[in-house]
């Protein structure tokens, strides 16, 4: 098959090392991709915000199938544009991503489904903020209603912190004021054709840059599948897994082809399982970064054959997919001011010695080619992704290998999955 990825961060280069490990001879495409995608798939330059290019570019080439990465694209129509001129992808149309490009519109759709999640307040000027932080009470969360890059959320214990939040994000439109959940995070992913979904095995991420769970929120620091604790208060990953596909994921899906959106793509459900129930933090319309680095690994079903037939509404053939005993943690290697300012094009080394530890791969994000060797070119720079048949050699083998790495000022976490047995 011909796909072609769109994007450029670590979570593309998974996709594509995933669709690579098929070994099913498929031509790989990718934009704009990155110095470590560029090993695994050749490098295609256009805009992949711009519908009209994308598309002509897939007819142009015969593209069998479009993988979209980030949501970007997805928020400019371009899953849309493709559909329209009958070119198979995976990713939802403009209005089925508001599921993500807004949280007004995700809480609406909840609503109407009947999806647990966290009560919530949309506040419009400060007056309002006020109150609903007050009715809430602490620990305050608030949220800004579009895309953020992981930004747009403060938890908060102080007050006045959560006021000059809300402050930032009031002249753009309404912030929501939610309730605080209390619990462990799952993310859980479902390959959706608009009627008929599968879930990938569960996975968490680490989203504050420092260890436990300290600091500023970011794009998440690491990742580790599966969640063997949700054994304990489920039963197994399969009853967990059962659970939320019929209270959460199904109800939405249903919902959005009702109202004549259907949702193509990757249905992202943040979860919380505080002590009354699993709750919905949010929705992605994509792949979670850096999830899918430890979900794809494990899966031993084509993942071609999965994102084919979700963007052609052949789902109900497929079994359900399948995973590898393994587990896999990944660790994020971040550039020195990741988050607030990364210093960027600093040089990066190791990385032959760090990926010949056994079990070892690394996914490239914010890396270029410069001169003989590699510069790191945003804030979260790459994954160190390991693979082993426990938690505790998974986490030795990450560990060692991104001592390897070498980039001036950089940090990770120490405690991606450290208490994980
Ligand atoms: P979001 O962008 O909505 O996923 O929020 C980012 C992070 O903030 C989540 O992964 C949680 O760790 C935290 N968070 C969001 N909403 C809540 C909430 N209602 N209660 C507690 N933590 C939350
Ligand atoms: N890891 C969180 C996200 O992809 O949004």
């Amino acid at each position: 098959m011909k796909i072609l990825v769109l994007g450029s961060g670590a979570r593309e280069h998974a996709l594509v090392l995933a669709l690579r490990s098929e070994q099913a001879g498929h031509d790989l495409l990718a934009a704009p991709g990155n110095a470590g995608i560029a090993h695994d798939a050749t490098l295609v330059d256009i805009d992949i915000v711009d519908p009209v290019a994308v598309t002509g570019f897939a007819i142009e080439n015969a593209v069998d199938l479009v993988v979209v990465g980030p949501e970007a694209p997805l928020i400019a129509g371009v899953a849309d544009e493709l559909r329209e001129r009958g070119i198979p992808v995976f990713g939802p149309g403009r209005a089925a991503a508001q599921l993500e490009g807004s949280k007004a519109f995700a809480k609406r759709i909840m609503s109407a489904a009947e999806v647990p999640t966290g009560r919530a307040t949309h506040a419009r000027t400060r007056d309002e903020v006020a109150a609903a932080l007050d009715e809430f009470g602490a620990p305050y969360v608030v949220k800004a209603d579009g895309l953020a890059a992981g930004k747009g959320v403060i938890v908060t214990e102080d007050r006045a912190a959560a006021l000059a939040h809300a402050d930032t994000y009031l002249p753009s439109g309404p912030v929501l004021i939610e309730e605080f959940l209390s619990g462990p995070e799952v993310s859980l992913f479902f390959l959706s054709d608009g009627d008929t979904v599968r879930a990938l095995s569960p996975a968490q991420d680490f989203k504050r840059a420092l260890d436990g769970d300290e600091g500023p929120n970011t794009g998440g620091m690491g990742a580790y599948s599966p969640l063997p604790w949700l054994t304990e208060q489920f039963g197994s990953e399969a009853e967990f897994v059962a659970h939320v596909t019929e209270t959460v994921a199904l109800p939405v899906i249903r919902r959005l082809d009702e109202e004549g959106t259907p949702f193509i793509g990757l249905l992202y459900a943040g979860l919380i399982l505080t002590p009354s129930g699993v709750r919905v933090i949010e929705f992605n319309a994509r792949f979670g970064d850096p999830e899918t680095q430890v979900v794809l690994p494990r899966l031993t079903t084509p993942l071609s054959r999965l994102l084919l037939a979700a963007a052609t509404g052949t789902l109900e053939d497929e079994s359900q997919p399948e995973f590898t005993d393994d587990v896999a943690v990944t660790v994020v290697l971040a550039s020195e001011g990741y988050p607030e300012k990364p210093v960027t094009d600093r040089a990066l080394t190791g990385l032959d010695d760090a990926a010949a530890v056994e079990g070892v791969h690394i996914a490239h994000a914010a890396t270029a080619v410069a001169g003989d060797g590699l510069v790191a070119t945003g804030g979260r720079v790459l994954n160190v992704v390991a693979l082993a048949p426990d938690f505790r050699s998974a986490r030795e083998r990450a560990y060692e290998a991104i001592g390897r790495i070498g980039l001036e000022g950089s940090h990770h976490r120490t405690d991606i999955a450290a208490r994980v047995e």
